[in-house]
């Protein structure tokens, strides 16, 4: 007798639905640690939501985190071998399912946010504080590339700065993936804006605000006789004693490039310029920046208003996760790189 196989053909196997694709790291390194992996679908606990991806974001960060460097990283995430080995955390998708408690957001609706269990992955479970709606005009991978740089990027300006309308604002590093939300949000902030980087990018700057350019292959703008009120140095390519004298007496500098020893990474140095800071009028104010909630809906309502758009350089599928760290790695970028799902 002849069997019909083609039902059984069309149902997915029990297992499938509960797995999903994900790029996984089994040891600490560079993106060449990365490998595609079958690993079990998170299921959403109390307070959480299941998140099926459309879009992930990588950045600086994820590269210190999959390589455990500094060490002080590794008592997060695992002294020996990363424990869950998922990279990234920023992310855009549709809720696919919400644990208990959950009402503000309902299985169809369209998110952004973060999720610290990784997001090269096709699902996250996320808690619903990670999350905000995506604005409409917003797309997915937009929404995907903005929490981990925007967040610092606000926080730089608003919380640490205290940018006030008019304030003369330098951005160093102004084409990369911080530089680029910091430019918009000081400039939405009423600053006027110096922008240092490459003559590759200077249109680029100049497109999205900023008011001045400095070239920094051609000129040191901590030699120029030019003085700010706020300094966001994420290159620190000069000495800071260099970079305060192009500061105003009463100025900030956020020195952000999170350079640092093997042990503590950038602790040491945030821990001396605020014991320097005490000695002068000038704010010397490295900072870390913090994944709040009430931040990430100030930059959905940045993004929705069309203060802000996210400046996208480069766009991977998931598989090609390991190509778009390297690329990050090369500190080239021109604005953020983006993984679709
Ligand atoms: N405080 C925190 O909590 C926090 C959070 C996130 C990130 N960070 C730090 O922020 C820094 C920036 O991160 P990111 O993601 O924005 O980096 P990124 O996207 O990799 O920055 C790349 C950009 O930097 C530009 N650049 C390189 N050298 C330069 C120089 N001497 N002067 C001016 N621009 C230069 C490059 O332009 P060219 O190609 O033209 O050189 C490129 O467009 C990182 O060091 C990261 O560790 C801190």
């Amino acid at each position: 007798m002849k069997t019909d196989h083609s039902d059984t053909e069309r149902m997915p196997h029990p297992a499938a639905a509960t797995r999903m694709r994900a790029m996984v790291h089994h040891r600490y390194g560079p993106p060449s640690v990365l490998q595609a992996s079958d690993v079990p679908r998170p299921e959403p606990r109390r307070g959480e939501v299941l998140v099926r991806l459309e879009a992930a974001s990588v950045h600086s960060g994820d590269l210190y985190v999959m390589a455990g460097d500094p060490y002080l990283v590794r008592l997060a995430f695992g002294l020996r071998r990363p424990r869950n080995g998922i990279p990234a955390r920023d992310l855009a998708g549709v809720v696919a399912a919400v644990g208990a408690d959950v009402t503000d957001l309902k299985p169809g609706g369209d998110v952004f946010g973060w999720s610290t269990a990784g997001t090269l992955a096709e699902y996250a479970c996320v808690p619903v504080g990670n999350l905000v709606r995506r604005p409409t005009t917003v797309s997915a991978v937009e929404a995907a590339v903005t929490p981990m740089s925007g967040l610092t990027a606000l926080q730089a300006m608003r919380d640490v700065a205290r940018v006030r309308p008019g304030d003369r604002v330098l951005i160093t590093g102004a084409s990369g993936g911080v530089g680029s939300f910091a430019v918009q949000i000081a400039k939405a902030m009423g600053a006027e804006v110096t922008a240092v980087c490459s003559g590759r990018n200077i249109e680029l700057v100049r497109s999205i605000g900023a008011d001045h350019v400095i070239d920094y292959t051609t000129t040191d703008f901590t030699a120029n006789g030019e003085r700010y009120d706020v300094i966001l140095d994420s290159v620190e390519a000069e000495p800071l004693a260099s970079v305060r004298r192009a500061l105003t007496p009463t100025g900030t500098v956020i020195p952000n490039s999170g350079r640092g020893g093997r042990w503590v990474g950038p602790l040491g140095r945030i821990i001396t310029a605020r014991m320097r800071s005490i000695f002068t009028r000038q704010r010397l104010a490295p900072f870390v920046s913090v994944e709040k909630h009430e931040d990430l809906v100030a930059l959905s309502d940045l993004l929705a208003s069309g203060q802000v758009t996210p400046l996208i350089d480069r766009t991977y599928p998931l598989a090609e996760a390991a190509d778009a760290l390297r690329y990050v790695a090369t500190g080239h970028a021109r604005g953020k790189v983006a993984i679709t799902i």
